[in-house]
């Protein structure tokens, strides 16, 4: 077992119905997945997972986005599961993400990026926590 990272797929990508082709690219690059649910934050919880983001401008529009509709919550498992995975999805500005990566192929802005993932191990913990309790998730 490697150690985890943790990971939405967004409203934008959701509604596009790229759920699927972007869980086989992560299964493909060599990452399990530990927990997963279709689930649809509100406001206020997206406003709580987005906390440390509070003062930045663009925190209101991310919290209205992130509620806007349906998303996937995953835990992922991997060796250096973080930063793979962070190579995987490319640059939070998909018009600055390498080709072949997720947000290159599916994100349609830099706040409707398609996928989130963790930036540190700690907050990978925080996060899959949030979504997840210890029945909901491979040992
Ligand atoms: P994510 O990696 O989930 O973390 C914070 C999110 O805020 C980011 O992806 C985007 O969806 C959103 N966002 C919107 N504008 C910006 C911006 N200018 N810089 C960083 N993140 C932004």
């Amino acid at each position: 077992a490697g150690n985890r990272t943790f990971t939405m797929i967004k409203p934008d990508a959701f509604g596009a119905g790229n759920s699927g082709a972007i869980l086989k690219m992560i299964e493909e690059a060599g990452f399990k997945i530990v927990a997963l649910k279709a689930t649809q934050l509100t406001a206020e919880l997206a406003g709580k997972f987005y906390e440390v983001h509070k003062e930045r401008p663009f925190y209101a529009d991310l919290c209205k986005y992130m509620s806007s509709g349906p998303i996937i919550a995953a835990i992922l498992e991997k060796d250096n599961a973080v930063e793979d995975f962070r190579k995987l999805i490319g640059a939070t500005d998909p018009s600055k993400a390498e080709d072949g990566t997720i947000r290159k192929i599916f994100a349609k802005s830099i706040e409707a990026n398609a996928v989130h993932g963790s930036d540190s191990d700690e907050n990978a913990a925080i996060e899959g926590n949030f979504y997840f309790s210890q029945f909901e998730r491979v040992l």
